[in-house]
């Protein structure tokens, strides 16, 4: 089997997750660390190749690298940048703080990653995600589909936790996404989420509840639900880690799978460039492959302007 290489940008809280998840997927033979803090890096290489050595998988060279290993990656996880500390009784700080902080970092990574390859599909974690992918995508003119963030694919993944807990089945039977911004403006599309095949309203006379399906309920809760975690734990990064690693091996594996991503949207949902946000892609070697303009409905497609209006605040940095 040929060499295959992911790299990892940023290997703090989420970073550390994310290499402890696609190391488990035993589809990368090399995986090389940057980290500002060089000895944070080569301590997790070293650490996480003690975890390899004690689970018997696949011996993978895992080890502290800089961005010359970018030359030949084939995927790059990036999550370098700052993050918000949690405030005592107040919800998780806006994503968008850190916008003006982790622009900057961006484009420091961005100019070491571009030095080296423009063909390694790029993973962006960082948050705010989407103004940091539309930055990374746009003003490093990286190839379109080689590039996208991790948008509302979590935020996707709790929605149909909280749709299945109500209906008391299996996430795996909920399909629907979250869409638009990966912050509070994010929001269900609940005109296409079915359970089990049957479409919410179906749901609730073949599936019926104690309490009936609340939409706004769930709307706040998916958005909340990560306040609850970062305001618990001081940070979030399991659900994220897991969600990196099935996009890297979406990617590896050429699956064509389907996940909500952000990037640049350019001739859909009537936007012609100017922000990036979540709608479902598919996702294969070629990263992602297409964006599919999924259809709202009138109140759909009006929080879908809201979410742009809120992303392109943050675009200023
Ligand atoms: C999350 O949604 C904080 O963006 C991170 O878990």
């Amino acid at each position: 089997m040929r060499q295959t290489k992911l790299v990892v940008i940023g290997v703090g809280h989420v970073g550390s997750q994310v290499l402890t998840d696609c190391s488990h997927l035993n589809l990368f033979s090399d995986i090389a660390l940057i980290d500002v803090q060089q000895n944070v890096a080569k301590g997790e290489a070293l650490d996480h190749r003690h975890a390899l050595a004690a689970s018997y998988r696949t011996n993978s060279k895992i080890y502290a690298g800089d961005y010359a290993d970018c030359a030949d990656a084939d995927v790059i996880i990036i999550s370098a940048g700052v993050s918000e500390k949690p405030r005592p009784g107040e919800d998780m700080p806006p994503r968008a703080l850190m916008g003006k902080e982790n622009a900057a970092e961006i484009r420091k990574v961005m100019h070491g990653i571009t030095q080296h390859t423009k063909d390694a599909v790029l993973i962006l974690i960082t948050n705010p995600v989407d103004t940091i992918t539309y930055i990374a995508e746009n003003e490093f003119h990286y190839p379109k589909g080689k590039i996208f963030g991790t948008g509302t694919t979590l935020d996707t993944f709790r929605y149909r936790q909280i749709v299945a807990g109500h209906y008391g089945v299996d996430p795996k039977e909920v399909s629907g996404f979250i869409v638009g911004e990966h912050g509070s403006t994010a929001f269900p599309a609940f005109s296409s989420t079915t359970v089990g095949g049957l479409t919410l309203p179906q749901c609730e006379e073949l599936l019926p509840q104690a309490e009936p399906f609340d939409a706004a309920f769930v709307q706040q809760e998916v958005v909340h639900t990560a306040s609850d975690v970062f305001n618990w734990k001081g940070w979030t990064n399991s659900g994220i880690g897991e969600v990196a690693a099935a996009l890297a091996r979406a990617v590896m594996l050429n699956e064509k799978s389907i996940f909500p991503v952000t990037a640049t949207v350019d001739g859909l949902y009537n936007c012609n460039g100017e922000a990036a946000f979540s709608m479902p892609c598919i996702i294969g070697r070629n990263g992602l492959e297409k964006q599919i303009e999924l259809p709202l409905n009138a109140e759909e497609y009006e929080k879908l302007q809201l979410s742009i209006k809120d992303i392109q605040n943050t675009l200023q940095y």
